[in-house]
């Protein structure tokens, strides 16, 4: 594919273009890698000029992305052009491809609500030969929307053109799942049921709301990280050895395990799911109120800040083995990481090898980290067994993962993104939950904040 010409960021002063896509610009031109003719086109409906919106880009870099020196800020702002106007009308949309000098990458960063208008709108406008659309989280809100966007995009773009984000196939401890996993014989053999007794696949967050309840409320925790961040971890955890790392058989081995994981049954679901909301409490010395009191929640909607799932792959490689998903918000402690819990050896020639705890391999994010927990004989009593831990700290990611899937947007890569049919398989697997927990088949319940949550991490 060639290389983009243009970017076009419908919702260019919004929050994540100011958190994440400016500075993910920024972070590419520092390292030489932002297409060398992009031009960047910034649209929203602030009767702003250019000038007005580099101030604004300027600002926004100093806050998220302090370690990009003024210099460099300036140079990359120097590419950023504004253009006022309402997406939702064919003609602005025209006016924002027209003239691009190749092909245009158009991100909705936008209220989902205008994600089908503004496709719509696009298939209508003169996007030149391979232009591509990236769409933003969440895809729909459900199997029913998530498959009429698909649809929707599909009339008008190939498949190839569609980037759906998710930014955690962005991040470098996501990838090496697959170095650790496919380049190992010390891991590879242990990776099945025979080895390994359960996963545990962990995002806690020590955040709060911080003002984000006009999209949260209507989400939750567990449409707004099971449904896709961490159903993607569980995908590099279980799937098979691709048969290369293209994009093809890369995402076709992610769908496959998507398609065994087993759905649950509502009975199930009050046995393997946990859902609750935070009550006030301290995180540090930050007083946090509880949600229902954060402004803009609506406490009747009963939105659940805390979700837990537990998932079985029905494969022979993950045949009775848990697949435990658990996110939460405004807990005592940022944990993000997918622990491998390895079962016990039988007839040890030790006397009491339950005292060092089991075998676990580790995978951490943010800081990103490997590790292994063992058992050695300890110093001093030869044959008495001590924990050990085997640790790598990785080298920081060279660059953010919104800037390694932008990248790959210019270039035409989706080997990162979302597919249509991995994005309906993730809502085929949260349904029945949300399902069930409208139902009444799991209560609500309440953890205060800064604590552990409702169940161990
Ligand atoms: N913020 C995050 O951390 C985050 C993380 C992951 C995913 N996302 C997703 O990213 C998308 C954007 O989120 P956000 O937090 O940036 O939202 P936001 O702060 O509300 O920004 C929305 C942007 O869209 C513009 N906009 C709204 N209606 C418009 C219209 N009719 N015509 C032109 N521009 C319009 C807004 O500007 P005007 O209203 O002034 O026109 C603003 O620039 C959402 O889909 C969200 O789910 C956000």
């Amino acid at each position: 594919m060639t290389t983009a010409a243009r970017l076009v960021i419908l919702g260019a002063t919004g929050d994540l273009t100011g958190r994440y896509l400016l500075p993910a610009l920024a972070h590419l031109a520092v390292a030489e890698h932002l297409p060398e003719r992009l031009e960047v086109l910034g649209v929203a409906r602030d009767d702003w000029d250019t000038g007005r919106f580099r101030e604004h880009a300027l600002s926004r870099l100093r806050r998220h992305a302090a370690n990009v020196d003024g210099a460099a800020a300036e140079r990359v702002v120097g590419r950023f052009g504004y253009r006022p106007g309402d997406v939702t009308d064919p003609a602005v949309l025209d006016a924002c491809v027209e003239g691009a000098g190749g092909p245009v990458v158009v991100y909705l960063a936008l209220p989902p609500s205008l994600f089908a208008p503004v496709v719509a709108g696009l298939a209508g406008s003169r996007l030149p030969t391979g232009s591509r659309i990236v769409v933003e989280k969440p895809f729909g809100t459900d199997l029913d929307s998530a498959a009429s966007l698909n649809d929707l995009l599909h009339r008008s773009f190939p498949e190839e053109a569609v980037f759906r984000m998710d930014h955690f196939l962005g991040k470098q401890t996501v990838q090496n799942v697959l170095g650790l996993r496919f380049a190992n014989r010390l891991f590879d053999p242990l990776w099945c049921a025979e080895h390994v007794e359960r996963v545990d696949i962990v995002w806690d967050e020590t955040v709060a709301l911080e003002g984000r309840a006009g999209y949260y409320d209507h989400a939750g925790a567990l449409r707004d990280m099971v449904q896709n961040h961490l159903l993607q971890l569980l995908c590099l955890v279980a799937m098979e050895r691709p048969s290369g790392l293209g994009e093809r058989p890369l995402r076709d081995a992610k769908v496959a395990v998507l398609r065994q994981v087993r759905r649950l049954t509502a009975d199930e679901v009050a046995g393997q799911s946990v859902r609750a909301r935070y009550a006030a409490g301290r995180i540090g010395d930050r007083a946090v109120p509880a949600y229902v009191q954060e402004p803009g929640v609506d406490g009747d909607r009963r939105t659940e800040t805390f979700a837990e799932v537990t998932l079985f792959v029905d494969s022979h490689r993950w045949r009775g083995v848990p697949f435990r998903l658990r996110s939460g918000k405004a807990l005592g402690m940022d944990s993000r990481e997918i622990r491998l819990q390895l079962r016990p050896l039988e007839r040890l020639p030790f006397g009491q090898p339950d005292e060092v705890g089991p075998n676990v391999i580790t995978l951490s994010m943010d800081p990103d980290r490997l590790a292994a927990d063992i058992a050695l004989n300890g110093a001093g009593e030869p044959f008495c067994l001590d924990p050990a831990r085997l640790e790598v700290v990785l080298a920081p990611q060279e660059l953010p993962a919104y800037a390694r899937l932008l990248l790959d947007a210019f270039e035409g890569d989706p080997i990162l993104s979302i597919r249509a049919d991995e994005a309906e398989e993730c809502w085929r697997i949260v349904e029945p939950v949300l399902a069930a927990w409208d139902a009444g088949a799991a209560p609500l319940l309440e953890y205060p904040a800064g604590s552990g949550g409702p169940t161990a991490g």
